[in-house]
């Protein structure tokens, strides 16, 4: 029963209205759908509707009772054969039925966080509460009456403008929404429930007022302001770089402690996970402030890519997801530092999108076979996604691309349309044939590209040749080559004949465009060879096969104008010290490493800048670089690396820590970035481990309360977990006891429970599991343990014993019962089985094939298992 895009056709039928009424209670509320539909064309085809989980109760169609034998019913579809339909080419349809919100543990449809109501519909949740053509290119306007009882559920919400509103008998209430723009079932919600509001408003560009609405639970009005001033933000980026405004005169987000992803655009009610909107400075980190702006961002710029402008079918998730991850991350960086801004989003795709797209889930970013769409909400579809946007951006230039934008909502305005036709906008508004460019849509896996040059000395040419290869499998036999731009830079000095970071014009910086399977570049007028900076900006998401010698990585480091091919050559540099570590514990590592950490830590650089080149690539990131993987010998290489940068950096690393101690408020999150990274160093010697328990002093336990600070707290928190110090029993007490009532936080703490590196971690999962706060109902909570174990805790993760595999693949089975769409996301590390080494590859694979003969084994689980067991 899976689906291909191949099979694609437009409905037989439209809905153009929707009139709901819907009336709240825990266990049975009542659904009135009534629907304005359209026959499409000429044809006898049956009236064929989605609904899952519902107990139908009556259908009406143009006005008159229709019979049960006059239709039919299973546990997906409703079907109405032509022959029970009216005359006319449009009637209406009323449908009533009863759901079951409490029961809802999926978290898809209509469902209870807490105390609320609320919904998620994307991609297929809206036949959960009524029967439905429950697909993007269905685009109808919606009227929709909410119920309730006043006292528990004061404020109810949906999407558009509020009409109407009253009391009812019964302490009961309503309020009806009108939403003006036609849109898909997946753009509904419906939220209930007694918050505190915060409100602002936002004048738009022609001078529109819009009122902003952020709903919290009752006791977070404070912690919602940053949310407020990242919408206020987001809203005139938009404005100011693609000449977008806000449509509607509300916008409201609402914040959910359950909810399976982290955000939902829902047209004019943005449903969010509690995580991406509440912050205060004591609770919350320097990163999750980061991405909280981010996460709104995003589902503001939504609005139009994505509500305006939607997709024909979910194939083209893309369409909307690429761009829009494009844009928030644009956004992103011109609030903060753009350099760093995009260091960390390729550290995200080297690490886990280059994974998946190696592993057995393995799809392009418009797949072409699916069996739940929600496995496809993928780092390929997002974050490759928009690095193909970015490569289109950075082909056609920012003019270009702004033009192209213009046309694609000029053409495609309350439309439901595909990657091709956002890429014709592009092509048009360009003059650049994207046809080659094409096959980035239609291709998967990560290409790679090799990196050949030649000098000659008597003539002065410098000649580049690239070759491209994308992986060739049995699902992708014949690759073709694709339309990569590759930017370069080619700088004419030697690494030490400068003191400080180069920035005048020697050095040459030129955009190749390779489309051919290889192809050579010259360039004339060196007097020596120039050294060869590959891929400014990051600009393609490709592997390089290029091994540049430590002269040419350390000249890089030095002189490259791109701050990007900067810090990328010190992660090459520190990489090949891994690789050597993991194949031999006793290589030898080059002192020179250390006089390169010196000089960075005394580098000009700005301290975020100077903590990401000094981190040293995760364990993932190097993963990805890497074949048969031993993931003890790749563990135990990063911990002895680590030591020999904190023994023989020592001095310069405690210096920059207390330098970074003694600034105020100005710039005082890159601050906190250097000095967490020469912390978790130093954290490794045992003469400055006291700087880590005076550190949770001063930021967790401070007689002042205004200089407690969560960065600062769980950066101290987590060395005492790494290195399992002594003090960490005490800390994590003491954490719990401040920190029981506060979800958000809970997470963290249990999140640092799950990555302690001891011998007597699975007692200590096992307790944590027993917790009386743990469940695995709520999404956040149970990927606090599990995946905060499976992803941040390797060396037990990976252990020899495979005890780490059955803990996952343990708690998946519970969850596979539970939440299907949270079981699925927790599958990820063991399906990428295949990058390890044999003896781990067989102990992962036997958790697979128990999980696979699991009694209620969901789709979302059995898409997985089935590609990764038959791979
Ligand atoms: N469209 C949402 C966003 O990008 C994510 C929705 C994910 N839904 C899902 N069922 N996986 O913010
Ligand atoms: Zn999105």
């Amino acid at each position: 029963e899976p689906r291909f895009l191949a099979d694609y056709r437009p409905a037989d039928f439209t809905i153009n209205t929707v009139n709901l009424s819907i009336e709240l209670a825990d266990t049975s509320t009542k659904v009135i759908n009534e629907l304005e539909l359209v026959k499409q064309g000429d044809h006898q085809q049956a009236l064929v509707l989605n609904g899952e989980h519902l107990t139908l109760i009556s259908l009406v169609l143009n006005d008159q009772p229709l019979h049960a034998e006059l239709y039919q019913l299973n546990d997906t579809l409703l079907t109405i054969p032509a022959s029970s339909l009216p005359e006319g080419d449009s009637f209406t349809l009323i449908i009533t039925t009863e759901i079951n919100p409490l029961e809802n543990t999926a978290l898809e449809g209509l469902f209870k966080s807490g105390d609320a109501f609320c919904t998620q519909c994307e991609a297929e949740g809206f036949r959960r509460i009524s029967y439905y053509l429950d697909r993007p290119d269905v685009m109808a306007t919606f009227t929709t009456k909410v119920t309730a009882d006043k006292t528990l559920y004061p404020f109810l919400l949906s999407n558009g403008n509020k009409i109407d509103s009253g009391d009812l008998p019964g302490n009961q209430h309503f309020v009806t929404w009108y939403d003006p723009f036609p849109k898909p079932c997946y753009l509904f919600a419906l939220v209930a429930g007694n918050f505190d509001l915060l409100e602002d408003k936002f004048t738009t560009m022609s001078g529109r007022e819009v009122a902003l609405e952020i709903f919290v639970d009752k006791g977070n009005l404070a912690k919602a302001e940053h949310a407020m001033v990242s919408l206020q933000k987001s809203m005139a980026w938009d404005e100011q770089t693609f000449g977008l405004e806000y449509d509607l005169d509300i916008y409201m987000i609402v914040a959910v402690d359950f909810f399976n992803m982290g955000a939902m655009e829902n047209k004019g009610l943005n449903v969010f996970n509690s995580k991406f909107v509440l912050a205060d400075s004591q609770c919350a980190t320097d990163s999750d402030y980061f991405n909280i702006e981010a996460v709104i961002a995003h589902e503001y710029f939504h609005n139009w890519t994505g509500n305006r402008v939607t997709c024909r079918d979910w194939f083209q998730l893309s369409l909307k997801e690429g761009l829009t991850v494009f844009r928030d991350q644009q956004f992103s960086g011109d609030m903060h530092s753009s350099a760093v801004t995009r260091i960390q989003n390729v550290r995200v795709l080297r690490s886990l999108q280059f994974a998946e797209d190696a592993g057995p889930m393995a799809h392009p970013i418009r797949p072409e076979k699916v069996l739940e769409m929600n496995n496809f909400y993928t780092l390929t579809v997002y974050e490759k996604g928009a690095e193909v946007i970015r490569m289109l951006h950075t082909l056609i230039g920012v003019e270009n691309f702004r033009k192209g934008m213009d046309f694609y909502f000029a053409r495609f305005d309350g439309m439901a349309v595909t990657c091709d036709d956002f890429i014709n906008a592009m092509s048009d508004a360009s003059g650049k044939d994207l046809t080659q460019f094409k096959l980035w849509y239609s291709q998967y896996g990560t290409p790679v590209i090799k990196v050949a040059q030649a000098f000659d000395a008597a003539t002065g040419i410098y000649t580049l040749t690239l070759s491209q290869q994308s992986p060739v499998t049995k699902k992708q036999e014949n690759p073709q080559a694709l339309h990569i731009p590759i930017k370069i830079e080619l700088i004419n000095k030697d690494f030490d004949t400068n003191a400080s970071v180069n920035t005048s014009n020697l050095n040459q910086t030129k955009l190749l465009e390779l489309t051919q399977d290889t192809q050579t570049w010259s360039f004339s007028g060196f007097s020596q060879q120039p050294t060869l900076a590959m891929l400014a900006d990051f600009s393609a998401p490709v592997k390089l096969d290029f091994s540049q010698d430590e002269t040419a990585l350390l000249t890089v480091m030095k002189n490259a104008e791109n701050s990007f091919c900067r810090w990328d050559a010190g992660q090459k540099l520190l990489m090949s010290y891994i690789q050597h570590l993991t194949f031999d514990a006793d290589y030898v590592i080059s002192p020179a490493l250390i006089d390169a950490i010196n000089s960075m830590l005394m580098g000009g650089e700005d301290r975020a800048f100077i903590a990401e080149q000094i981190s040293l690539p995760s364990f993932d990131e190097a993963a990805g670089l890497m074949i048969d993987i031993e993931p003890l010998a790749l563990f135990d290489a990063i911990s002895t690396l680590s030591l020999f940068i904190a023994q023989g950096a020592q001095q310069q690393l405690l210096a920059t820590y207390q330098a970074c101690q003694q600034v105020g408020e100005e710039d005082c999150v890159a601050n906190r970035a250097l000095k967490n990274v020469c912390l978790s160093y130093l954290s490794r010697l045992p003469e400055y481990q006291y700087l880590v328990a005076e550190q949770y002093q001063q930021a967790a336990n401070n007689n002042d309360i205004t200089q407690e600070n969560m960065t600062d707290t769980l950066a101290a928190l987590t060395c005492s977990a790494k290195v399992n110090l002594p003090d960490l029993s005490e800390q994590l007490q003491h954490f719990e006891n401040k920190w029981h009532d506060t979800t958000l936080v809970m997470d963290k703490w249990f999140a640092i429970g799950a990555s302690i590196v001891s011998d007597d971690i699975f007692t200590q999962l096992n307790d944590l599991l027993k917790h009386p706060q743990f469940t695995l109902k709520n999404p956040n909570r149970a990927r606090s343990i599990i995946s905060a174990f499976a992803m941040n805790n390797p060396k037990y993760f990976h252990c020899k014993t495979g005890k780490g595999y059955q803990f996952l693949a343990q708690q998946i089975a519970k969850m596979n019962e539970i939440n299907p769409q949270v079981a699925s996301r927790l599958v990820t590390p063991l399906i990428q089985y295949k990058s390890f080494a044999t003896a781990h590859q067989q102990l992962m694979k036997a958790e697979l094939i128990t999980l696979h003969a699991l009694p209620n084994l969901s789709n979302d689980l059995k898409e997985k298992l089935d590609a990764a067991l038959i791979d």
